[in-house]
């Protein structure tokens, strides 16, 4: 639904003061945890303006993690579509495979810095996220158990090891759907009851009030550098602005940061894309924006947003092949950047999106997250639809090693 048009919105004015993006977001926290917010918000707030602090910051994005990541031009990918030219941001060749890292240095050195917590928990989907924090745990010392639900943890074998090496103590989660929000549930109940010395390090932009702002300003370091590199070819760009920008969204973090630092480009399409499982008709899916019955205006884990619900507004069960996309509810920001009709949102079913995988693999020689194959699966579709002089941006949010028991099971059945 547009409401307004995109030149008359002041992106710069969310969230406001009260963390709302229009009418989603805002803190929907028991009292007990209203503290820690504020200290958090405080804490960021004067990490942002601490010169020292991002000084820090940026020496360790460019030394550790290996920042800024190229952009690849996909030449055999562009032209066996025969449309529009593609190119890639490579956050799977970030320090640990993932745009996660960005967010997880980000919040571990803030705690580190700026207040006196000693302990951090976090919750895990694809795994990603938690080895991410384990790395930066281990780098800055700091203790940390990550929770995890026990079907991403069969999925993620490799990466609940990883977690283990680093030093990160797993804690398995077997209520609900044993997915991604019964993960946080146990990370936010952890939270509430050590709260005067653990740091709740969320993975996504979601939950309460500072955390989606706060993780889209970590992740858009992204954009930033899309910024620069596509215009200069020097640094592997096209030499012009992209005609439109591709991320998937499970929480939405690599999508916003991406996204946001060419919101003010109205020329520049956004486009997300959720995660449609098995089609969205049957339900299987973790589609927030598609599905027109289920996903409504709720509020999960903290915050406002689009949740999936059944008809008496119970959460509903997802499904995605994708673990980091396997999530009922979706980051306020998008759902507000929807609403004012500046991004738009698809999905991609897990059988276009072994598709897209297969793509890459092949043609490009790189093994994507499935997370990152539903952005080029949706890639297959829309670039033969734009013209040969046309730039298509995709955020490559991660690498692939980590599902390749998933995938060879589903070639395996023969789902390709
Ligand atoms: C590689 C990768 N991409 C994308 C996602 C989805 O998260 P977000 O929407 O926050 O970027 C995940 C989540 O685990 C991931 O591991």
């Amino acid at each position: 639904m547009t409401l307004t048009t995109p030149s008359s919105v002041n992106f710069g004015a969310v969230p406001d003061e009260s963390g709302r993006f229009g009418p989603y977001g805002g803190k929907y926290v028991p009292e007990t945890l209203m503290p820690a917010l504020d200290e958090l918000e405080e804490a960021y707030l004067n990490a942002r303006n601490d010169q020292e602090f991002m000084a820090e910051l940026a020496h360790l994005q460019h030394t550790y993690v290996g920042r800024p990541t190229p952009l690849s031009y996909a030449r055999r990918l562009s032209e066996e579509l025969g449309g529009a030219q593609i190119y890639l941001k490579r956050e799977d060749l970030a320090h640990s495979g993932a745009h996660k890292i960005n967010n997880a240095l980000g919040q571990a050195l803030l705690m580190k810095r700026k207040m006196g917590k000693t302990r951090i928990v976090a919750e895990t989907g694809a795994g990603q996220h938690g080895v991410a924090t384990a790395t930066a745990a281990a780098l800055l010392g700091i203790e940390c158990i990550v929770y995890m639900g026990t079907v991403d943890m069969e999925r993620q074998k490799p990466n609940v090891f990883r977690m283990q090496l680093l030093g990160t103590e797993v804690r398995s989660v077997d209520s609900g759907s044993q997915t991604l929000k019964d993960a946080i549930n146990e990370a936010i109940r952890d939270w509430v009851t050590n709260v005067e010395t653990t740091h709740y390090l969320l993975g996504s932009a979601l939950g309460p009030h500072p955390y989606p702002a706060m993780v889209r300003d970590f992740q858009s370091i992204i954009g930033l550098e899309c910024y620069r590199q596509m215009q200069d070819p020097a640094e592997g760009g096209p030499g012009r602005m992209p005609d439109a920008i591709v991320a998937c969204v499970g929480g939405g973090s690599n999508a916003i940061g991406i996204f946001h630092p060419f919101l003010e480009e109205e020329g520049v399409r956004l486009i997300g894309v959720e995660a449609g499982g098995h089609g969205i008709e049957d339900g299987e899916h973790a589609a927030r924006f598609a599905d027109p019955e289920r996903g409504r205006l709720g509020v999960l884990q903290g915050t406002k947003s689009y949740v999936l619900q059944d008809s008496d507004g119970q959460i509903a069960l997802t499904h995605s092949i994708s673990a980091g996309l396997d999530y009922a509810s979706v980051g306020p920001e998008h759902a507000w950047l929807r609403d004012v009709g500046r991004s738009e949102y698809t999905y991609c079913t897990d059988r276009q999106t072994l598709e897209g995988f297969k793509a890459l693999c092949e043609l490009e020689g790189i093994i994507p997250a499935l997370e990152s194959a539903h952005a080029i699966g949706h890639v297959l579709e829309l670039a033969p639809q734009m013209e040969r002089d046309q730039v298509v941006l995709v955020n490559l949010s991660g690498r692939g090693d980590k599902d390749l028991g998933t995938v060879m099971q589903a070639f395996g059945e023969g789902s390709q």
